[in-house]
């Protein structure tokens, strides 16, 4: 079931998303070479918790990883599409290009959201890669409205990233959020005929977050259990944001 939100959560998700935005953006301004991804583990736990709220992936249990995740972030640099854990023997270099996710509890609601940023100068590649990686989330997101469907959103990604030369992650999914962090439905990045195609309505509220390789799409999981790579060893990007469905249209509640 897919649950819908008043406005009163609505608003409570709002304080979330909101610190989510304060938090990524305060740690992409504090990316530059020799930082290393463990100094953005701990900004980000500090401010978190001085906003009140609690980093809502460390603890966070994931059945295919078999344990709990142990970080408030995920960190993943070049290769890794997603899960890559921070380190104090990361120190990005210029030219990586890295992403930071992270999700946060205030009030019982949640927040989750996901840039990735270049270090220094980063080649055309790389450049196209976060260009087009982020425009899919924007093209995502206004079609999360009222009356569309599920296959709406996974569809504009899968197209348009496709039709730029680069490919779809099928292992990893976007998806509802509220009290949970993970709550249904599930949003692929590509149409996937095996899932429901449930009816945009008022009130639901998406994690829409495409994950895109400059190669090709298989990706495996390093022996770590977590980090996952891409198998051709060629860069991903990540890009996420929460958004509730208005009457009004979407409104994207990781940023101001
Ligand atoms: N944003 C990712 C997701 O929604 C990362 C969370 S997984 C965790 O799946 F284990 F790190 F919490
Ligand atoms: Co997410």
């Amino acid at each position: 079931m897919i649950t819908r939100k008043s406005p009163s959560e609505l608003e409570k998700m709002r304080r979330s998303g909101l610190l989510v935005y304060q938090v990524l953006h305060s740690l992409a301004d504090m990316v530059k070479e020799g930082v290393t991804t463990h100094d953005l583990e701990l900004s980000a736990e500090k401010m978190i918790r001085d906003a009140g709220a609690r980093p809502a992936f460390k603890g966070y249990y994931v059945p295919a990883a078999g344990s709990r995740y142990p970080y408030v972030l995920c960190t993943s640099v070049n290769s890794e599409i997603v899960h890559g854990m921070p380190s104090s023997k990361r120190a990005l270099q210029a030219g990586d290009i890295v992403s930071i996710d992270t999700g946060v509890e205030l009030d019982g609601y949640f927040g989750d959201s996901a840039l990735t940023v270049p270090v220094g100068p980063i080649n055309d590649s790389l450049r196209k890669l976060l260009r087009v990686t982020a425009e899919s989330l924007e093209l995502a997101i206004a079609q999360a409205k009222p009356g569309n469907r599920l296959f709406d959103i996974c569809g504009t990604v899968e197209k348009y990233v496709t039709s730029n030369g680069f490919s779809i992650v099928r292992e990893y999914v976007g998806h509802g959020i509220g009290t949970k962090l993970h709550e249904e439905p599930q949003i692929p990045n590509y149409v996937d005929r095996q899932h429901e195609n449930p009816r945009l309505r008022e009130g639901m509220v998406l994690a829409i977050e495409p994950m895109v390789n400059e190669g090709g799409p298989e990706a495996k999981v390093l022996s770590d259990k977590w980090t996952a790579v891409t198998k051709d060893g060629k860069c991903s990007a990540h890009f996420e944001h929460v958004v509730a469905i208005t009457k009004d249209g979407p409104w994207v509640l990781t940023r101001p």
